[in-house]
């Protein structure tokens, strides 16, 4: 069992895989560029370390995450967020990183390739250009997603952070976003704007070209309201329904892509069929959620990376719920008319239900929280 050094510690998705590691038997440390470490106050927590913020330059960081490597001896690297990971990509490490930034992992996560993954692998996907080629209006008409070629990009003195969509309704505000992502140093896409009707999240876990995990949850309720982060979520069947056809789509662009690792997809659903929106190739928002469901994402992940015995194909019972607590409570607060009612989610809440980032065994990350508040 080896030493792995978490990074990006002030995000949740770290402090899942902290404990996920931590009662795997491995030695966690933490490493987070600002003051606020959630992740570092785990009981599963064994060193903190401060970090130079992953998006200065290359060179800083590089130098930065290689002593705290050395000095302590880590054997693995686990990165949780966007922006690390794409840092990570333009650095040779001495060490094996989570998730692994091949050739597989920038198919997946440059937008545009994954337009031409999702196609050879028969994955509906909208149909995407990128901006610079000009005829976009023409050939998607409005309204018009665009996004960065990808959420974070990489450039020697900087990573630029390109999170998220503008849903653009005319060509003046489609043309705006797209010269604001230009300005910032992000090459933008532009796609055909998929109505949404239910959103489905799917994940895989794979290695050596074999499936280990096969997992799905169906969002109930989303912040913001008209297309957001979901708040509320329920698992669903994997191996049949809607579920099991998000997570086949998923495996094929993995496949396609020659992908092993971490892999979370969302999906919308039209016309009884899914259509993929997104693929991260990492942990993912409510990676506390598959913990609580035994899937053990993050163990096998650095398993994989350290050469270790496999873990078996996990299972889990569908029909379990999860709430992130402070977005369902803005949730609940909206009036808008996109949020639909309240009660029937409301009274289907139990306190058996899983809560975002909550361990009764390992309660400090949040003390502070609930002191402030
Ligand atoms: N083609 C589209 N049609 C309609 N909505 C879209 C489209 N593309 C993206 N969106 C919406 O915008 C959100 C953000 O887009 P996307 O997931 O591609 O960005 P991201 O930077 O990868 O974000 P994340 O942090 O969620 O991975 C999606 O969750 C979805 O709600
Ligand atoms: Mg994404």
């Amino acid at each position: 069992m080896g030493r792995i050094l978490v990074l990006d510690g002030h995000t949740t998705i770290a402090l899942a895989v902290v404990r996920a590691l931590g009662r795997g038997g491995y030695a966690v440390g933490v490493g987070a560029d600002r003051a606020s470490c959630l992740a570092g106050r785990s009981r599963h927590c064994l060193a903190a370390h401060a970090l130079p913020s992953p998006l200065g330059p290359r060179a800083d960081y590089a130098r930065g995450l290689a002593q705290v490597i050395a000095a302590d001896e880590y054997d693995c690297v686990f990165a949780c967020d966007d922006l690390t990971i794409a840092r990570l990509a333009t650095i040779d490490l001495a060490v094996p990183a989570v998730p692994t930034t091949g050739v597989g992992w920038r198919r997946l996560t440059d937008k545009a390739e994954l337009a031409v993954v999702a196609e050879a692998a028969g994955v509906r996907y909208p149909r995407t250009l990128l901006a610079a080629t000009g005829d976009a209006f023409d050939t998607l008409g409005l309204p018009l997603a665009v996004k960065a070629v990808s959420s974070g990009v990489a450039h020697e003195d900087r990573i630029v952070p390109a999170k998220g969509a503008v849903i653009a309704l005319d060509r003046a505000a489609a043309e705006a976003a797209i010269a604001s992502f230009t300005a910032r140093g992000a090459p933008a896409i532009v796609q055909e704007c998929v109505v949404r009707h239910t959103k489905l999240n799917a994940v895989v876990f794979r290695h050596d070209g074999a499936t280990t995990v096969r997992y799905a949850h169906r969002v109930l309720a989303e912040y913001p309201t008209a297309g957001g982060v979901g708040v509320s979520l329920v698992s669903i069947r994997a191996d049949a329904g809607l579920g099991g056809s998000c997570v086949d789509a998923l495996e094929a662009v993995c496949r396609e892509a020659g992908y092993d690792g971490i892999a979370h997809a969302e999906f919308y659903v039209v016309d009884g069929e899914p259509v993929l929106i997104d693929v991260n190739a990492r942990c993912w928002g409510s990676t506390w959620f598959g913990e609580l469901q035994g899937l053990r994402v993050p163990e096998r992940a650095v398993r994989a990376a350290c050469g270790e015995a496999s873990l078996p194909p996990a299972s889990y019972r569908p029909g379990r719920r999860f709430h992130f607590v402070p977005g369902l409570l803005r949730w609940l607060r909206d009036g808008g008319p996109e949020r639909g009612p309240r009660w029937p989610l409301v009274r289907t809440i139990r306190p058996w239900d899983g809560f975002d980032a909550v361990s009764f065994r390992d309660p400090a990350p949040l003390l502070p929280l609930a002191s402030r508040r």
